[in-house]
């Protein structure tokens, strides 16, 4: 609800404020060459840190929330020290595929996060190294184990979790990761793979998920999962929210510094050269981070996708709970009773 109240106050003041959340992509390089994401393919580019700190700074400064961190995988990047020395009061997060390197500040990370996501797309190491390509399960598993030991210690409140895609690869181990979350002590959620075709979900494959997500809800370790699985099936059916909201109160900084309206737009995960460039609202290269944020330019970009019509927004779940409240808030619509 916070994130529908700060769109009201930017209405109401007739002037943006910072965006309630944005994704910061530090750098392309992960360790990893996942069969579903074409990162690996992206140019090998990484964020400045001087960019990134004038970001923090300025999200400070203007009571932003949360940053999120990813890319690649931000655990590769050289400057997480520095970055973290003006981290202030946002909640960060990162999303990592569970693997780091000597140089990696890993307890830094652990001190001044909020939450760490761990990718982890199958519970067995067929199916993770099928779905992932590289046979890598069983390092992830200790180094969620250390995150968690020092944790206990340096942060007692930082959030672990399990993001994990769902493609043809992996749905007949849904209620095995699930398993695998309660070994580990982590939060578990579940996304359909968006970029690549052929590995996305048809209605035969839905189906089936639909018995998987039965046999998943059945299982004792259910309890961990926070993206609500009844839900799986008709969020892949059901008809969007008819308005975004997103692109008012997020960006999201790609490593070349363009500030797209979201990840989708930036096609993260999807083919370099097709990035929406239509869906950039700057470059913090190019101008100071306040000027674009406030822009005409800036303005405009949102209200053209305002009403979903890109057809990327068409099948794009990402955000549909904080759209749909805000569409009923907004057009003071109640749910309709079904008599
Ligand atoms: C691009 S990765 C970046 C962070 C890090 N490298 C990692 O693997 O977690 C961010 C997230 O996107 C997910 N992802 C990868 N390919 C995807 C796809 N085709 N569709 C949806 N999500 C995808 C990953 O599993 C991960 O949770
Ligand atoms: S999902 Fe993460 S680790 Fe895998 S290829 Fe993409 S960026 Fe690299
Ligand atoms: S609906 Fe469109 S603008 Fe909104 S988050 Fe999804 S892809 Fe981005």
């Amino acid at each position: 609800m916070k994130i529908i109240k700060q769109y009201f106050d930017l209405f109401d003041k007739k002037l943006p404020i910072a965006p309630a959340s944005i994704q910061i992509n530090l750098l392309n390089a992960c360790f990893q060459k996942c069969i579903g994401c074409n990162k690996p393919n992206w140019p090998n580019i990484e964020l400045s840190p001087f960019k990134v700190i004038e970001i923090l700074d300025w999200m400070n400064l203007k009571f932003g929330e949360s940053v999120v961190f990813s890319g690649g995988d931000p655990l590769a990047y050289q400057h997480l020290d520095k970055i973290f020395s003006h981290i202030g009061g946002l909640k960060a997060g990162i999303l990592t595929s569970g693997l780091w390197g000597k140089d990696c500040p890993i307890d830094t990370v652990i001190e001044y996060s909020s939450h760490i996501k761990f990718s982890i797309d199958g519970a067995s190491r067929e199916v993770y190294k099928q779905a992932r390509g590289v046979d890598t399960l069983d390092r992830v598993k200790e180094n969620v184990k250390i995150i968690k030991k020092s944790a206990q210690k340096l942060n007692p409140n930082l959030q672990l979790r399990c993001d994990s895609t769902i493609s043809k690869f992996n749905y007949h181990e849904m209620t095995e990761i699930l398993e695998l979350c309660d070994e580990l002590g982590l939060e578990a959620y579940f996304f359909p793979i968006h970029t690549w075709k052929d590995l996305q979900l048809d209605l035969v494959t839905l189906a089936q998920i639909a018995a998987e997500v039965e046999r998943a809800m059945k299982s004792p370790s259910y309890k961990n999962v926070k993206n609500n699985l009844s839900n799986f099936i008709s969020m892949q059916l059901r008809s969007k929210p008819p308005i975004c909201i997103i692109p008012y109160v997020h960006f999201f900084c790609d490593v070349d510094g363009k500030l797209f309206i979201c990840c989708r737009a930036a096609n993260d995960n999807g083919k370099y050269e097709d990035r929406d460039m239509t869906a950039v609202i700057g470059n913090i290269y190019e101008q100071k981070i306040d000027d674009i944020w406030n822009s005409c330019y800036a303005q405009i970009v949102r209200n053209n996708f305002y009403e979903v019509t890109a057809e990327y927004c068409k099948f794009c779940d990402r955000y549909n709970k904080v759209n749909q409240d805000f569409y009923d808030t907004a057009h003071c619509q109640t749910h309709q009773i079904f008599l």
